[in-house]
């Protein structure tokens, strides 16, 4: 099979979906290549993205495959980063996940309603008064930011170091990756692990560094680098996208947008839609082959990376009428916006209410909001893994 050179597509980060579309309709599963591996098999048909992030035979830890024990040895910091759920397979992620699943079920985060309600009205009274603003810089980074801090217990961090870190290993630019992002990453969680164990909390992190103190089910050093980090990360870099994703669209299509303002009771179904329509995660992390699979008429050998692309099942016309319509009043449930199978979304309940209250309030406080064209073009997200771009200018 022919590999598609994904660099040498333009504007593919600035709007991959014609290309998506061309692909899914020559066959579900194809070979690209990008910055950052010379083969990958990316899956691009709606029913075949779901079979295989169901599917046990698409492996996560990398350490378990054939090509690991050929090549490369890891770093320290790399072994703790990667001992996270999203990077691990049964039996090892059941046990990590369970001792976090119960902090993230939707009663749990329903408490969290009347602050992150708070936080963004905080954040709307220094925006609103100004006319104009980066949304971004405003509201989608600082209120995902602000409440997986303040659920992890580490309300303190300095947000803007610690999202140059996160960029540097979710959406590297080719200078951020030569900076090993990972080392520093992994120094920094190990400081604020620390802190906090030398000051404990009644939070999560507090729970989580004494359930290791007390043994039994407990975390390991590593692990407990590696839930920080993926709770961390995972609980901002995606929540930012879909903000500004979301109002991107509403902006871009204005007749939608009047209708979310005529029946604000819509909004619930307007977020599935965002991220049906234009979600933050492009593609699902990496996954490769215990065995050789047959994915439609195509049989991909074992030890192969393999990347499914929730981006293109989620405009696949197959599942869903018209794709590229964006339609707030559509059905958009059983989109893979947060993935399938056992890796499905932990933190799904908080995003949709994240982005539900910040984009709520957020209409209601700004009845002329607008793109700014003054702004300049939009810095789209570099990888296949992220989608969004690093701004959004807004006035209103
Ligand atoms: C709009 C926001 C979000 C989107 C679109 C999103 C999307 C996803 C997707 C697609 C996966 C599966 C990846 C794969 O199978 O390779 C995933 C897993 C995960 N997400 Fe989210 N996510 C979001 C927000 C969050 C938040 C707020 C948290 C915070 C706790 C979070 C924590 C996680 C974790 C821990 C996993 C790994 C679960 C596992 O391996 O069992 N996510 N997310």
């Amino acid at each position: 099979m022919a590999v598609l050179d994904l660099r040498n597509l333009p504007d593919f980060t600035v709007d991959p979906y014609p290309y998506y579309a061309k692909l899914r309709a020559e066959g579900p599963v194809h070979t690209v290549r990008t910055e950052e591996m010379e083969r990958i098999w990316l899956i691009v048909g709606y029913e075949e993205a779901r079979a295989a992030l169901a599917d046990q035979r698409f492996g996560k830890d990398w350490r378990t495959s054939g090509r690991w024990t050929e090549s490369e040895s890891e770093s320290e910091s790399d072994a703790a980063l990667s001992a996270n759920m999203l990077e691990l397979d049964a039996p090892h992620h059941t046990r990590l996940r369970r001792l976090v699943v119960r902090e993230f079920t939707p009663r749990r985060i329903e408490a969290l309603r009347p602050r992150i309600t708070e936080v963004t009205a905080q954040l709307l009274d220094a925006m609103v008064p100004r006319g104009s603003a980066d949304l971004v810089d405003a509201l989608a980074f600082p209120l995902p930011m602000t409440v997986i801090c303040e659920l992890l217990g580490v309300p303190d961090i300095d947000r803007d170091a610690f999202r140059t870190l996160s960029n540097g290993i979710v959406t590297p630019t080719p200078e951020q990756r030569e900076a090993d992002p990972v080392g520093a990453m992994n120094a920094y969680l190990v400081d604020l692990i620390e802190d906090k164990r030398c000051s404990p909390g009644e939070d999560l992190l507090s729970a989580l560094i004494r359930a290791r103190d007390e043994g039994g089910d407990g975390l390991s050093s590593a692990e407990l680098v590696g839930m920080a980090f993926v709770l961390l990360v995972a609980g901002h870099e995606t929540t930012v996208n879909l903000i500004a994703n979301g109002v991107r669209a509403l902006l871009d299509h204005p007749e939608q947008l009047a209708l979310l303002r005529a029946d604000p009771g819509l909004l619930d179904n307007a977020v599935e839609e965002m991220l049906r329509y234009d979600g933050p995660v492009e593609t699902a992390t990496f996954r490769f082959t215990r065995e050789p699979v047959t994915v439609g008429d195509t049989v991909i050998p074992r030890d192969q990376a393999v990347l499914v692309a929730l981006a293109s099942a989620d405009r696949d016309p197959a599942r869903f009428p018209a794709p590229d319509t964006f339609d707030i009043r559509r059905e958009p449930q059983g989109h893979l916006g947060f993935g399938h199978g056992i890796h499905y979304c932990l933190g799904a309940p908080l995003a949709r209410m994240e982005a539900r209250i910040a984009i709520g309030a957020l209409l209601e406080r700004c009845p002329d909001l607008a793109r700014d064209p003054s702004g300049g073009e939009l810095d789209w997200l570099p990888g296949l893994l992220m989608r969004g771009a690093r701004g959004l200018p807004v006035r209103w």
